[in-house]
């Protein structure tokens, strides 16, 4: 099935109430909750004549003999099959509206989700969202759809009231006495159960965060033997959780049976006050019968509404924090201009603070021009793949601008923009499809040829074809039936299929060995050709892939140069070298695109490096 898109959308009007945000999604399916609620109506209406016909039956034919008994079990059975039925039909079109609904509400949440930019989601925890996106939607759409049910099924209530009132006025008032004083009491449980759901709904969520770490991090915790560490992590919020749940408990098993007993005193009253009017000749048998019965269907509308006013104090707090999400828009503003970017890319005097985090980039400028081959070197944390991040925008400049091409990066169209900056991540996520569909997936339609092309040219064909189904294999969850060096050889040729004439390679040879990366690396060169190509690297052998090097320390270019006039001039950048290097790279180093091969400058400028270290 395809994607529909939601009916409507939750009002943005923060200033309404949370029910009238959310009721456009209920109305765009009025058709469906307005011919189940006309149904359970039907429904009540026979249901309230079944007693009327009971006093009916007792006081014609049992009292008077004025007729058959036979007369009235037929019509009794009548009336309750007919309302069998129309029952039936209104449950059906009222799960209909719900599951309707749900899917709307869930779509809605989806699709804001997936709009949000990276800073979002370097603040909420994975465990929060899909317990919004679970338990707190299906919580909105009990109330949205459930909720109108339950006031019909309670107008029964009025009908018994009114059919009492049209057989004897003072019985009538007597059997309903007890009601004004369940009302008030409703009032007052409502208040003291609304915060503890609250504190329900968060908790839930916790422990979803919980169980999802657990889950995710499943090796993690395996590697470091911390099972039991975890399971006391989670016993410790599922202990939160219970506390609340009893609390809940606690506080609903003391107002519950107060409200749904309080009028079955009504059941006392009409027995005495209908019993002397009996004897008075005022009122029939039939009568105390048939009011009895009354008094009892006003039970369940009396559960149903503390139903109601449970599902309430839930859907309110579930909305809440469903809003808090959906009321959280996007800073990264999409921009208009779409076009074939040449490759140019200026950084000026570009700072920026991660959301949760201080200072990652601070002044940094540099340039790169069209087809230029970059290779980005620094320490750890120093802001290396910040660097692509904030080109392809996941992040916007705290101050200072990213051009490319001489435009503000934020004045193209996102899409078009993300489609033309390709980043490679060092850590890649593949998604639980097959490599074929992995490898296409920023272009589904590409043809097998294309995707084999682009597996070749990251050497990703070879071992791929080893595999039990080649380009059909199913790849487990996140990658994981791979290694690291595979997922990343993937990750290169699904960025290579969409053809970006910028690619940023975000130390994405970390885990491929040295032979294999030079491999690679030759099949790469010619696909580097004409592209911009930013390159975070660590080994000497992907430096060598470069016409130029900037240096980055502590977001800032300190150095920007050829390999070998950095060597030269910056103790700095030898001192970075030496401490990511082997010592075997150091013997074989091919060395900037360009200049000669000189290993013994670099062996010196090395050593020069680690005597500036020492002193
Ligand atoms: N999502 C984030 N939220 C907050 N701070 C972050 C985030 N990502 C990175 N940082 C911080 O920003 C700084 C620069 O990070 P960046 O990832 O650019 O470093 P890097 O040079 O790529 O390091 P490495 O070589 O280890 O990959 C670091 O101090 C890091 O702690
Ligand atoms: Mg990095």
């Amino acid at each position: 099935m395809n994607y529909r898109e939601p009916k409507a959308n939750i009002d943005p009007d923060t200033s309404k109430s949370w029910l009238r945000r959310a009721l456009p999604v209920a109305l765009a399916h009025r058709w469906l909750l307005l011919t189940s609620l006309a149904l359970s109506l039907a429904g009540l209406l026979i249901q309230v004549q079944i007693p009327n016909l009971v006093r009916l039956g007792i006081d014609d034919a049992l009292v008077a003999r004025a007729a058959s008994l036979q007369k009235y079990f037929w019509l009794i059975a009548l009336f309750a099959v007919g309302q069998g039925i129309v029952n039936y039909l209104a449950r059906r079109y009222l799960l209909k509206t719900a599951y309707a609904v749900e899917y709307d509400l869930r779509n809605i949440m989806y699709q804001h989700l997936v709009r949000m930019p990276f800073g979002f989601y370097d603040r909420v925890q994975s465990g929060e969202l899909m317990s919004r996106s679970s338990s707190d939607i299906r919580a909105v759409q009990m109330y949205l759809t459930f909720g109108p049910s339950i006031l019909v099924q309670c107008t029964i209530a009025v009908f018994a009231f009114a059919l009492m009132l049209s057989v004897n006025v003072p019985l009538a008032l007597v059997a309903m006495a007890a009601l004004p004083v369940v009302g008030v009491l409703g009032i007052y449980a409502r208040r003291s159960i609304f915060p503890v759901s609250w504190l329900i709904q968060s908790r839930l969520a916790q422990v979803a965060t919980v169980v999802d770490e657990n889950t995710n991090g499943v090796r993690i915790v395996k590697a470091f033997a911390a099972e039991q560490q975890q399971l006391e992590t989670l016993a410790r919020e599922a202990d939160k959780v219970r506390w609340a749940y009893r609390r809940e408990a606690s506080i609903r098993s003391w107002w519950s049976p107060t409200l749904e007993n309080l009028p079955r005193i009504g059941l006392g009253l009409v027995l005495l006050l209908g019993g002397w009017m009996a004897i008075q000749g005022k009122a029939s048998i039939g009568t105390i019968v048939a009011f009895n019965a009354y008094v009892l269907m006003l039970q369940p509308p009396f559960r149903m509404l503390g139903m109601l006013i449970m599902l309430s104090q839930r859907a309110a707090a579930s909305a809440r924090r469903i809003y808090e999400v959906l009321d959280t828009h996007s800073d990264i503003a999409d921009g208009t201009v779409s076009a074939r970017l040449r490759g140019q890319i200026s950084f000026e005097n570009v700072s920026f603070n991660y959301p949760l985090g201080t200072s990652a980039i601070s002044g940094m400028s540099f340039t790169v021009k069209p087809g230029e081959t970059i290779a980005i070197v620094g320490r750890t944390g120093s802001g290396k793949s910040t660097i692509g991040r904030l080109l392809a925008r996941y992040y916007d400049v705290t101050s200072g601008r990213v051009l490319i091409d001489g435009r503000d990066v934020r004045s193209f169209a996102l899409a078009g923009l993300r489609d033309q900056v390709g980043i490679v991540p060092d850590e890649p996520f593949l998604f639980s499809v097959s490599i074929r569909d992995n490898i296409a997936y920023g272009r589904p339609d590409a043809s097998m040829e294309e995707v084999i092309k682009a597996a070749k040219a990251a050497g990703a064909h070879d071992f791929i074809q080893e595999l039990s189904h080649g380009y059909s294999t199913k790849v487990g969850e996140r990658g994981y039936t791979l290694s690291g060096g595979q997922r990343q050889r993937i990750a290169i040729a699904r960025a290579l299929l969409v053809n970006p004439p910028i690619l940023v390679l975000d130390d994405a040879t970390s885990a491929i060995d040295v032979s294999v990366e030079q491999r690679i690396h030759s099949s790469l060169k010619s696909l580097l050709d004409g592209r911009t190509t930013l390159i975070v690297a660590h080994r000497l052998s992907t430096i060598a892939l470069a016409h130029r090097v900037l240096l980055v320390s502590e977001g800032r270019v300190i150095a920007d140069g050829t390999h070998a006039s950095l060597l030269e001039t910056s103790p700095e950048y030898g001192s970075v070298l030496a401490s990511s290097l082997q010592d075997d790279e150091v013997a074989s180093v091919p060395l900037a695109r360009g200049s000669d091969p000189q290993t013994g400058v670099l062996a010196s400028g090395l050593r020069g490096a680690e005597r500036g270290n020492t002193a």
